[in-house]
């Protein structure tokens, strides 16, 4: 087809009640590419989901997949797209097999070509070995790779992916990872969401950081910690009741607040990358004589960028983005 996105939102509005979920949400994800929808709990990334899924309707706006409208043209953008949800939608009475032979039924691929693609998406999730267990039995990474295999069934052209790997283990975490590389470097376009930053950064071409219904910063990754510039300084004291102390005698170079990780007391800053600023930034907690454990320059990290854009009040993020 021709260079339109394969995924299209301008405008997008949508309220429940009193919340207002989107508030002009403005999108585009090139075919074959992956956007990490990037947000903390409550920013609307479901929302644009299910609207994009012809599950809901938008209060204004539009949104087109593969160039047909979410609501005008719902059926068609049905036979294009695949949806995985954050809470896994199968039968947990039947084995996965028969899960997926049943999808591919579903889509009116025939027994024997159900049976085929089954065996496929098996291999392709590493479900063999469970292929033929009740899902009940699974654990909840196998239950959600299973998920995500029933949306590929039919070989959708765009997949949404809603938070796919939230409350997964590290190893299952990372099987979803390599699938979603896969897929995409297959040429299939996925919308992915998620509220780890190294996850978007890991799997996403572009980026789209939404906080409370709207898209606040947009780019790729490296686009994104460029755009902070400078250098990050982090300071971790021995003593974690020092934190506060470090960070109110660096205050003075930082761009941005400083963050104190309430756990181990670490203090990072973002700040310019003079070394003449550093070096002063350094002597002033060198006077507080206190024991430092550990001394850090670096470049700006993606929950820099965020919380430089949404500010640690009002977001869901723990510092660091981790789960
Ligand atoms: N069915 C609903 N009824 C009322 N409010 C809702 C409903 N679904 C979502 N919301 C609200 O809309 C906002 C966006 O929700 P959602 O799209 O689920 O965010 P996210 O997926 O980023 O966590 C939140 O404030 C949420 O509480
Ligand atoms: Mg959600």
């Amino acid at each position: 087809m021709s260079d339109q996105p394969a995924i299209e939102v301008a405008g997008l509005r949508k309220a429940y009640r009193k919340v207002r979920a989107l508030d002009g949400v403005d999108l585009a994800v090139p075919t074959g590419s992956v956007l990490g929808l990037l947000g903390p709990n409550g920013a609307g990334k479901t929302t644009v989901v299910r609207i994009l899924a012809t599950l809901l309707a938008p209060d204004g706006g539009t949104a087109r997949v593969d160039g047909y409208d979410v609501v005008g043209q719902a059926p068609q953008v049905r036979l294009r797209i695949g949806l995985t949800g954050q809470y896994a939608a199968v039968d947990r009475f039947a084995t996965g097999r028969e899960n997926l032979e049943q999808a591919g039924r579903l889509h009116r691929l025939g027994r024997a070509r159900s049976a085929r693609r089954a065996a496929e998406l098996l291999d392709l999730l590493d479900l063999v070995e469970a292929a033929d267990r009740r899902v009940e039995t699974y654990s909840g990474g196998m239950r959600r790779r299973l998920d995500l295999a029933t949306s590929l069934v039919s070989r959708p052209s765009v997949l949404f992916l809603d938070e796919p790997t939230t409350g997964l283990d590290p190893r299952a975490r990372l099987a979803v990872w390599d699938v979603t590389r896969e897929l995409a470097a297959g040429g299939t376009t996925v919308l992915l969401t998620t509220q780890y930053l190294d996850e978007a950064d890991y799997l996403s071409a572009r980026i789209a950081l939404l906080d409370r219904g709207r898209v606040v910063a947009e780019g790729t990754p490296s686009e994104l910690k460029a755009r902070l510039g400078g250098a990050r300084l982090t300071i971790r004291p021995v003593d974690v009741a020092d934190g506060q102390r470090v960070a109110a005698a660096i205050t003075e170079w930082s761009r941005g607040a400083p963050r104190i990780d309430q756990t181990n007391g670490e203090v990072v800053v973002a700040v310019d990358p003079d070394p003449g600023a550093l070096a002063d930034a350094l002597h002033r907690v060198a006077a507080l004589d206190l024991p430092v454990a550990d001394v850090e320059v670096g470049r700006p990290a993606l929950d820099d960028v965020f919380f430089s854009l949404t500010g640690p009040a009002g977001s869901g993020y723990a510092s660091g983005g981790a789960a």
